[in-house]
Formats: C-alpha cells, sequence, structure tokens
C-alpha cells in the first residue's frame, strides 16, 4: 500500500505532525535530507507504528499515492526553493506540494503562481501551536491553489485541533498566500498579547510591589475571566516557577527579547497597506527596544531613574489593570482583523473572518475563549470594519474605558512604560474622533510644497492650492497618494 502523504523535514515538528497523522490512520513516509536523522526516527519515536521512510527524494515521490501530497516542514526561505526545484522534475501534473513553514506570505504568492505553470499544486499552510500543538492539534490556516484543497483537506482537519463543538481549526484560508498570510497576523497578534501580558507583569511588579506567587494568582483569576486564554495560563504557570534556590526563575532571565521577523513582517505590510496597526506594531519596537540591554543600563543611571510606585489600593488596581489589557486585547484583535480586511480587498483573497477566528480557537499559540465572541461578531456582520463596534465588544470598551485611562494615566506618572497599552487607547480615541487635526497638517503640507488640500464644504476629490505667504506660485504639485 502506498502512502497518503509525505513529509519533508524531521525537526521536532515535522516529527510530530507525522506521528500526528500517524495516529489518524495515515500512512506517511518521511524523509529527512541526513538519512541518520530517518533512521533515528524510525527506530525512535516511530518505531511500531505504519511510518515509513524515504532516503532519497525518488524513493519518497515513488512510495506516495497519486495525486502525491508532500509537506515540506524545513526553515522557511530559500531551503524551501532548494526542495521545490529539486521535487518538481520527480512529480506529476497534479501533484501537490505544502510548505507548512513560517514562511513569509510574498514568496508563497510567488511559489503558487511559478508551480501552476508547471501543473503542480502548491499550499502555503500557517502552523501553529508548538511541538505540542503539532503532535496532539494544531491550528492549521492553509492557502494556495485551490484545487489541491480537497485532496489535503481529510488529513489537515483531521490532525487539526478541535473547537469545544467538535469543528476543526483547519479551512481553507484562499488563494495564493493566503494561508501564510493569516498566520503572519495570527503571529503579530501573538506578539501583542505577549506585550500586554508583560506590561501587567510590570505593573503588578514595579508599581504594586506584589510578589510572584500573588501576581500568579492573579493571572490564575483573570483566566476564568473574558481574559481566558493559552497565553495568560502559561503565564501564571511562569511566574509559580522556581529555580533551584526557590527564586522565581523568571527574575533571572534576561530581560531581551529574541524575535524571528513574523512580529516585523506585520508591522511592514501594515505601514504598506495603509492600515493603522498601531499595538502590534509597538509590540516588535518593545522587543527591539528591550535589546538595547547595555544602552539602558547606562540611560537609567544618567536619567536616575526612580523607583516607580503605586500609590492606592492594590486591588482596585488589579481590576482597573485587567480591564485596561482587555480592552487593548480588543483593540490589538480589531486592528489585526483590518489588515486582514484590507489585504483580502487588495488580493480578491475573500477571506471569511469568521473562520479565520475558528481556526485561532485551539490549537494555537493565541487560542482564547475571546474568539468565539470574534467568531459571532463576524457571523452577525460578516462585512464589520472595527471589533470595537459589534456590541459585545463596545460594551467591554465602554465599561473598560475609565479604568484603563487610570492604568494609562498611572503609568505615564510613575514612568513604567506601557507602549502597547496607551497606544492601543490612544488608537481608539483618534479612531472615535470624527475631526482629527489632520486639516492642519494639510495646510503644513500646501505651505512649504504645495502637495493641495480637499476643502470641508467642496466634493471630495477637488484639490485646491493656497499662496499662503503671497510670495510662492499659483502652480501646486501633483496630488497622489501612496
Ligand atoms: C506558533 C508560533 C511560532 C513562532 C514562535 C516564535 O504559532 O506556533 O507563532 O510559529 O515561530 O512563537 O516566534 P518569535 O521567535 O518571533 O517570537
Amino acid at each position: 500500500m502506498k502512502g497518503d502523504i509525505g513529509v519533508i523535514g524531521l525537526a521536532v515538528m515535522g516529527q510530530n505532525l507525522i506521528l500526528n497523522m500517524n495516529d489518524h490512520g495515515y500512512k506517511v513516509v518521511a524523509h529527512n535530507r541526513t538519512a541518520e536523522k530517518v533512521d533515528e526516527f524510525l527506530q525512535g519515536p516511530a518505531k511500531g507504528t505504519n511510518i515509513v521512510g524515504a532516503y532519497s527524494l525518488q524513493e519518497l515521490v515513488d512510495k506516495l499515492e497519486s495525486p502525491r501530497k508532500i509537506m515540506l516542514m524545513v526553515r522557511a526561505g530559500d531551503v524551501v526553493d532548494s526542495f521545490i526545484d529539486k521535487l518538481v522534475p520527480l512529480l506529476d501534473k497534479g501533484d501537490i506540494i505544502i510548505d507548512g513553514g513560517n514562511t513569509n506570505f510574498p514568496d508563497t504568492n510567488r511559489r503558487v503562481a511559478a508551480l501552476k505553470e508547471k501543473g503542480i499544486h502548491f499550499i502555503g499552510s500557517g502552523v501553529s501551536g508548538g511541538e505540542e500543538g503539532a503532535r496532539f492539534g494544531p491550528s492549521i490556516m492553509p492557502g494556495g491553489s485551490p484545487e489541491a484543497w480537497p485532496f489535503v483537506k481529510p488529513i489537515f482537519q483531521a490532525i487539526s485541533a478541535k473547537t469545544e463543538n467538535d469543528e476543526p481549526c483547519c479551512d481553507w484560508v484562499g488563494n495564493d498566500g493566503a494561508g501564510h498570510f493569516v498566520k503572519m497576523v495570527h503571529n503579530g497578534i501573538e506578539y501583542g498579547d505577549m506585550q500586554l501580558i508583560t506590561e501587567a507583569y510590570q505593573f503588578m511588579k514595579d508599581g504594586l510591589g506584589m510578589t510572584h506567587d500573588e501576581m500568579q494568582s492573579v493571572f490564575i483569576e483573570w483566566n476564568k475571566t473574558e481574559l481566558n486564554s493559552y497565553l495568560v495560563e502559561i503565564t501564571s504557570d511562569i511566574l509559580g516557577y522556581k529555580d533551584t534556590d526557590g527564586e522565581p526563575l523568571v527574575e533571572k532571565i534576561l530581560d531581551t527579547a529574541g524575535q524571528k521577523g513574523t512580529g516585523k513582517w506585520t508591522g511592514i505590510n501594515a505601514l504598506d497597506m495603509g492600515i493603522p496597526l498601531t499595538l502590534i506594531t509597538e509590540s516588535v519596537f518593545a522587543r527591539c527596544l528591550s535589546s538595547l540591554k547595555d544602552q539602558r543600563v547606562e540611560a537609567e543611571e544618567l536619567f536616575g531613574k526612580k523607583e516607580s510606585i503605586v500609590e492606592g489600593d492594590k486591588q482596585v488596581w488589579i481590576e482597573a489593570l485587567r480591564q485596561a489589557l482587555l480592552a487593548s486585547k480588543i483593540i490589538s484583535y480589531a486592528q489585526g482583523f483590518m489588515l486582514m480586511r484590507e489585504a483580502s480587498n487588495e488580493n480578491g483573497w475573500d477571506l471569511n473572518y469568521g473562520n479565520v477566528a475558528l481556526m485561532w480557537r485551539g490549537g494555537c499559540i493565541i487560542r482564547s475563549a475571546f474568539l468565539s465572541n470574534i467568531r459571532d461578531a463576524y457571523d452577525i456582520d460578516p462585512e464589520l470594519s472595527f471589533l470595537g463596534s459589534d456590541s459585545y465588544f463596545k460594551g467591554i470598551l465602554e465599561n473598560s474605558m475609565s479604568a484603563w485611562r487610570k492604568v494609562a494615566a498611572k503609568s505615564m506618572e510613575v514612568g513604567i512604560p506601557m507602549p502597547s497599552m496607551t497606544s492601543a487607547l490612544t488608537f481608539l480615541d483618534g479612531y472615535t474622533t470624527a475631526r482629527l487635526p489632520a486639516n492642519l497638517l494639510q495646510a503644513q503640507r500646501d505651505y512649504f510644497g504645495a502637495h493641495t488640500y480637499e476643502r470641508v464644504d467642496k466634493p471630495k476629490g477637488e484639490f485646491f492650492h493656497t499662496n499662503w505667504t503671497g510670495k510662492g506660485g499659483d502652480v501646486s504639485s501633483t496630488t497622489y497618494n501612496s
């Protein structure tokens, strides 16, 4: 009997996905560039299973049922191109290559188009949930050649995480690089969620002087509220984790955040498309700032930074912080969905936002109860342009407003950096202001560069130039917007 699917790349994610597929009754052919890895896998975790090995790409191809489905679980970038180049001459028309790595979506756009010309179908799929997710149920976000989806769907939906109603956290996202685009936004939101949690932690630790056990209890309680999520849950575990000397391990970890690039891509894409994705972008910059450790140490001394003590009833502050965190999180998701909407319109992807929320409901790093409410919001209005306008989320934003402002103001007053929570509030203030000061900005542009402006008392699209000084000419520059 031939194999149902081939997987190339036997690092931890690849191995765990294969074992997951095997658990669901699929016959998987496993290949790795170095042959020893194949043997190690077959004699180790795959021993006693239905999994078979392939020591060359030809052997892999020969051992697969048609149309062949070959999933690459290798490092994103050139390695993917190099495997594609080697595979294509061995494949038949209608065969399917799947890239399950964290690929930047323009690469997937390019690969889908290039392989289409050769009659090969290509799927670029986000896979989220880390090692455990891969093994027991990840969130899977596939996009690319739609013709390939019916062949891959049963396998992916079987191995994916399921919601509480047993719906698979995997569905077709859209054409081209839509799957990898949605995974990129997922990761951007992951950056935002993580940053918000760290801001709450710093406020509690430095501002309120709380112990790690106290903070752990707070996160345990928060996890029973609308904030219920994987990231809040692991934060409570981390805060309670003691090093061998009985002290909290988290305080011994260097405060310099790493990043592999997906958050940065999200920010760059938002700038490219002109979407105010402020919270995620601030979260990326917060990681950049954290990496300037030596400079920060010097600057703290240079500026003689004082302790940032927050006076007042601790319990009242903790509840205010919970509300500020929840409201900021709503803004972050609202911005992320705005970005997806713009990309969907621009690329003709026809994204289904309710389905995206469903795919993120389980298995992935940002899984949370909250995503069910997002799904409900898009069920009510599939064209919702701002998540915060949905009545459930609007209610939370309104109820949290005063606590959120208190936390933001206090953080500024005592000097606790909360870039994401405060930028979320600033965004909402801007978004809910019908008249912003951009009129003055337009005047400045016209004053120094004759860039022209539109008038509130004339139809949109009519442009005016004023000779502000009486010295410049009446000739305006060409009007275009990037
Ligand atoms: C996931 C994660 C994963 C990501 C890591 C590390 O969905 O399972 O998003 O894909 O690579 O979380 O990302 P950074 O190194 O950029 O923090």
